[in-house]
């Protein structure tokens, strides 16, 4: 079969026509003007040379060159008879200028405008050195991260400092783009900045694949974050929940914590006095221990606290909370969901090196964590994330600030909504923490999300750094817009219809409101996010019984590691010579262009908008489908080829509720082991919808 181009959008080329007149001022209010076309250049045969929005224009005058944005086009007095004698207009914002020097030659960019031009001026086209010295960015601090719209020469950089330093956020519509422009962000950032510390949330497993040589991988599985390090409304979501009579179950519950504190802090100290040399780390000595003190304590002597008031209490009504506490803990710590939380049978005080590994001190060569906690029960992910941030933002407090750390949260919606009533709210109050004060402690939020309206109007506005890919639902598209500048408000205009990997840009990372195309990710970074092929995965059938039994056996254990290796890539990609996304067969496509971290050359080398027949097919060759699953293996309905790890049918895995079985001498399970890493990331297809790139596709 052909390769089929599918064109995301054509830039237009390197803007050689650019310092040409286009019209002349004939309104300024404010930072806002209104440009009369002039009539030959509003019909001129070539349509690149009129504006569109977003273009950047220039008023040349004696001491500046100002710089103005389009944010609107139109033509008051439409006529079907004289479309040549129409009158067409142009807005504009006036959004920064280029000082001149004594010679008239324009000096470095600055925002805002001191001396506003006057009616009558004469306006044209930024030129292509204007354009370089308005998006220019400092090399050492900034990264590329694609190009900008108008000029595909024009790299689109942004400033480390500013978009790590006064949190960022990326969002749009479901396939737009936003993981592949995280990763993209991010490998930008760790290849200057290789001693980073970055904590991502990954709860689709995804990421993985993007960041393989940079990343602590960190799963359920091989993870340890103790029950003891949370704070006591964390600790209470997930011992008790909305259960009713809870608050008796609490109360309860904030008495015996401290005592159990006590009694791990003494039973320590009897140790030291044997082992003096170890003397220096006792918490217990020097603190008054409170419920939410992260101090060691073991859940054997919370349990056995349980017990005590058991054996004093002989009223059924308030033996009740006691025995209701007792039934939850023993099944929490033999449930294997909750193993990282209480599957450490020896209590120790490791919270240092539990903090040193999530966030990444020392950086060991993996500036960056990827905690994978898809799979786990919802109220311990919310758990989970509320720990790490207040983690995050605890640590930069307690070290002022000295060892900068980036948190980023995928699907940030979901932990601090903008409903009320929902989400958790020691989740919601530690992001908003780090979104409001983690500037000072070097705690930074990175924010993505595919419902803006859905996220708490508060941490989104903490945001000082805004890449808005796609968002097609209206009410997105009016919460992004209040409270930004008309030059951005204008350009966000070309929301529903941007293509994948397009995305407008605007804030204190960016010299300037802009509309961006991503650069490529390479193949091998790209997450693993693809969307399911239906035609292709309806075309054949799933022919061994023990695919299911595999699913069930992960279902069964809640573990992603046991039952099957996940499959190989989705053969479809981009094609990185045309920035286009291509539609290959797995069995033909040839194999191409070597994808690379390099972004795509301007157009003296890669041609823009290729006619489909005339695009090479550069992309590589895909890796082969996934394997097609071999006949079950020996042990009937439990083993099978797909299998990874072989079932024990008599155990907890087949049959048999997985949170019920404790193994045989009564200790609770452990987790499965860390799996080999998952296959290959994949590249799925993504065919771009735009109107608006359809149109430019047109245009070119
Ligand atoms: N910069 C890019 N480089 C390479 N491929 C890209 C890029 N941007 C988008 N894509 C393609 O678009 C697809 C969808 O992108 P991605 O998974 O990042 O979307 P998303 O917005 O994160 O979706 P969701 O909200 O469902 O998580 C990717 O699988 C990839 O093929
Ligand atoms: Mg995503």
């Amino acid at each position: 079969m052909t390769t089929q181009p599918i064109a995301v959008t054509s830039s237009r080329g390197p803007m050689n026509m650019a310092s040409e007149r286009i019209g002349r001022l004939v309104a300024v209010t404010g930072a806002h003007a209104i440009i009369l076309l002039d009539a030959d250049d509003a019909f001129s045969a070539s349509n690149d040379a009129s504006p569109e929005i977003g273009t950047l224009l220039k008023v040349d005058t004696e001491a500046t060159i100002t710089l103005a944005l389009v944010s609107a086009l139109s033509s008051p007095t439409p006529s079907h008879e004289n479309p040549e004698q129409e009158m067409r207009i142009v807005e504009v914002e006036f959004i920064g200028e280029l000082p001149k020097d004594d010679h008239g030659n324009p000096k470095s960019f600055r925002r805002g405008v001191s001396s506003y031009p006057g009616l009558g001026d004469i306006v044209s086209r930024a030129s292509q050195t204007e354009l370089s010295m308005a998006y220019a960015s400092d090399e050492d601090t900034s990264i590329r991260i694609g190009h900008i719209q108008q000029d595909i020469t024009i790299p689109a950089m942004v400033k480390i400092d500013e978009l790590l330093g006064k949190h960022f956020a990326v969002l749009g519509t479901t396939g737009t783009g936003k993981s592949c422009s995280v990763a993209l962000i991010l490998r930008r950032i760790l290849e200057k900045n290789p001693k980073a510390h970055i904590l991502l949330l990954d709860v689709h497993r995804e990421y993985a694949s993007s960041f393989k040589e940079y990343a602590e991988v960190i799963q359920p599985a091989n993870m340890s974050l103790p029950f003891w390090m949370l704070n006591f409304e964390e600790f209470v979501e997930i011992l008790i929940g909305n259960q009713p009579n809870r608050e008796q179950d609490i109360e309860i519950l904030r008495e015996l914590i401290p005592l159990a504190k006590a009694r791990y802090a003494a039973s320590t100290r009897r140790d030291q006095a044997a082992a003096p040399s170890l003397r220096s780390k006792d918490p217990g000595d020097t603190m008054n221990l409170g419920v939410d003190t992260p101090v060691p304590y073991r859940s054997s002597d919370l349990m056995s606290l349980i017990e005590e008031h058991l054996g004093k209490l002989d009223l059924k009504g308030e033996l009740a909370p006691f025995k209701r506490l007792k039934a939850r803990l023993e099944t929490m710590t033999r449930d294997p969901r909750y193993a990282f939380m209480f599957g450490h049978m020896t209590i120790s005080d490791n919270m240092a090196e539990v903090v040193g590994r999530i966030f990444r001190i020392p950086v060991n060569d993996k500036p960056i964590t990827v905690l994978e906690l898809g799979g786990l029960p919802s109220e311990v992910i919310n758990v989970c994330v509320s720990v790490l941030a207040r983690m995050a933002f605890d640590f930069g407090l307690w070290s002022q600030g000295r060892v900068p750390i980036t948190f980023v949260c995928e699907e940030a919606h979901r932990y601090v909504p903008s409903d009320k009533s929902s989400g958790f709210e020691p989740t919601k109050r530690a992001i908003s923490r780090i979104a409001k004060e983690g500037r000072k402690y070097g705690v930074s939020l990175a924010i993505i999300t595919q419902r803006p309206s859905e996220l708490d109007p508060t941490i989104l506005s903490q945001c000082n750094t805004v890449f808005s890919m796609r968002l097609t639902n209206e009410r997105d598209q009016e919460i992004l817009k209040a409270g930004i500048s008309d030059a951005a408000a204008s350009l966000m205009e070309f929301m529903p219809t941007m293509g994948t990997g397009e995305a407008v840009t605007f804030g204190e990372g960016v010299s300037l409101p802009t509309r961006i195309k991503f650069d490529l990710l390479p193949r091998h970074a790209l997450p693993k996010s693809s969307t399911a092929s239906f035609t292709r995965n309806w075309s054949i059938d799933v022919p061994d019984e023990g695919f299911l039994e595999a699913i069930v056996a992960r279902w069964r254990m809640q573990s992603y590691d046991v039952g099957y290796e996940d499959s190989a890539p989705e053969a479809a990609d981009f094609n990185p010579e045309t920035g286009q996304f291509v539609e290959k067969e797995a069995e033909n496509a040839p194999a191409g262009a070597p994808q690379t971290d390099v972004a795509p050359q301007p157009a003296a080398q890669a041609p823009v908008a290729q006619p489909p027949a005339a695009a090479p097919a550069a992309a590589p060759a895909p890796a082969p489908a996934a394997a097609a699953p071999a006949p079950a293996a020996a042990v009937a309905g439990a083993g099978s080829s797909l299998l990874k790890k072989p079932l024990d049918v008599a155990g907890m895995a087949i049959g048999q509720p997985a949170a019920a079985q404790p193994d045989a001498n009564g200790s609770q399970p452990q987790p499965a082991a860390a799996a080999p890493a998952a296959a290959a990331a994949a590249a799925s297809l993504r065919k771009d919808t735009g109107l608006g790139s359809l149109l430019q596709k047109l245009r070119s």
